[in-house]
């Protein structure tokens, strides 16, 4: 969801209203997927590099997470949508965290859709905590390093088990990076630039991301008489 910050910028305005704005394109985005197949969507809300923003800028972060938890909370109920977050939470301020987590257990029976959202979050760290995680269970004898295979490893990752590798992953604002985002994951995933920014990336922009993805040929290092490509089941935007 990048572009908040220029989108501001551009109006003479301070960067937090960017930010105000972006909340606003995620609840669209939200709803619009809800309108469509998928089944999972990811939104990159805030990276563990983000802690390095200005302080105010950060604290308004935070408290647009708050509130954005507490607005949508009605709408994940109604639709019964599963709240689902990657990174590290308990780093969070204690009342984000204790939202989220809260969120979270509520929705958590939910089985048709799901809403993760990555918040403090950055593969690297992912990466470091999968690797602590899979040694601790070493120690346990609950794993062996003579059978480690990928699924058994991704099983310590934050998207473990219940979270598919993306399909799609939408970048917004003309920037061509991955950004420490779900790098592991995405080893597959169709990517999606798209020069609008996010305050203003709409409905419209998002089903302009889905055609494109229709139209590309997946094939996981098989040719291409081997596969077809499935409509997108998960989309991850950043
Ligand atoms: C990138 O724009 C945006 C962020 C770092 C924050 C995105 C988070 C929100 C909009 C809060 C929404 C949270 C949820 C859960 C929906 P930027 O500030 O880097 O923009 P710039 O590159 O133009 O400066």
């Amino acid at each position: 969801m990048d572009g908040n910050g220029r989108w501001a910028r551009r109006r003479g305005l301070p960067r937090i209203e960017g930010h105000r704005r972006g909340i606003n394109a995620a609840r669209e985005i939200v709803r619009a997927a809800g309108d469509t197949d998928l089944r999972f969507l990811t939104l990159f809300a805030f990276s563990v590099e983000n802690w390095q923003r200005p302080e105010s800028e950060v604290n308004a972060l935070m408290e647009l997470l708050y509130h954005f938890l507490e607005e949508e909370r009605h709408y994940l109920l109604e639709n019964r949508v599963r709240l689902r977050c990657i990174g590290r939470i308990d780093e969070l301020p204690a009342p984000v965290a204790k939202r989220t987590r809260s969120l979270i257990d509520e929705t958590a029976g939910f089985t048709e859709r799901t809403l993760v959202i990555a918040l403090n979050y950055g593969s690297r760290t992912e990466v470091l905590d999968a690797v602590r995680s899979y040694c601790s269970a070493v120690i346990k004898g609950v794993e062996d390093p003579d059978q480690c295979d990928w699924e058994r490893f991704s099983n310590h990752l934050y998207t473990s088990h219940d979270i598919p590798d993306p399909d799609l992953i939408i970048r917004t604002s003309g920037e061509c990076r991955l950004s420490n985002f779900l790098l592991l994951q995405s080893a597959y995933s169709e990517i999606y630039l798209s020069p609008v920014l996010w305050p203003d990336f709409d409905r419209e922009e998002f089903q302009k991301a889905i055609e494109c993805y229709k139209s590309r040929e997946r094939r996981f290092g098989k040719t291409g008489e081997q596969v077809s490509a499935p409509l997108p089941a998960t989309a991850q935007i950043l």
